[in-house]
């Protein structure tokens, strides 16, 4: 089942983020960040466990982000991340916004769903006000994908 996290499912999702953000794949979230922005995240859950987590985060009036995208190391491979990507992108659609970007470390991953890779230069400099704050900044690596939504 695919839903909107509830706030006292907040220290499971830093869990799922924290863990995965140790290996350098994505950003550590504190859990300030996670109480003050709780409503953009989507978590699947499965057997009462929370088993993965997405966010939208709404930037600008046509621009969404997808951040956050994390499934469980042992329910990996079985159509759980796709689900959260997909979830994100119809929130995006109902909201009426018309971009949606990424930025990440596997690419062809997001190919899937329509995303194209970008020049991380066509992206408003507003984005890059949490990269200060990352071990790996100026020297990231990850690649910068758009989905534009269709209607
Ligand atoms: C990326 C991640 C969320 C994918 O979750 P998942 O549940 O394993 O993915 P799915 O099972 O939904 O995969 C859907 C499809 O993508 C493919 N896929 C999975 N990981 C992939 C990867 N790294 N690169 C390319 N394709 C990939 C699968 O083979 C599957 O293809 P199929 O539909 O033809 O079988 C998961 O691997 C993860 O948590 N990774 C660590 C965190 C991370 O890197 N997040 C991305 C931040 S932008």
């Amino acid at each position: 089942m695919i839903r909107k996290a509830k706030i006292e499912e907040v220290p499971v999702v830093q869990n799922l983020i924290n863990t995965e953000a140790q290996k350098g794949h994505i950003l550590p979230r504190s859990l300030s960040y996670l109480y003050e922005n709780i409503r953009d995240f989507w978590v699947v859950e499965e057997d009462g466990q929370i088993q993965g987590c997405v966010a939208l985060h709404v930037v600008w009036e046509d621009l969404a982000e997808i951040k956050s995208l994390v499934v469980d190391m042992v329910r990996r491979g079985q159509g759980l991340g796709k689900k959260l990507v997909e979830q994100a992108i119809e929130e995006a659609r109902d909201y009426g916004i018309k971009k949606i970007f990424v930025l990440t470390y596997i690419p062809e991953y997001f190919l899937q769903f329509g995303f194209i890779p970008i020049d991380k230069s066509q992206l408003p400099h507003k984005i890059w006000s949490e990269c200060i704050n990352c071990p790996k900044f100026p020297n990231c690596q990850e690649s910068a994908m758009l989905k534009v939504l269709e209607g």
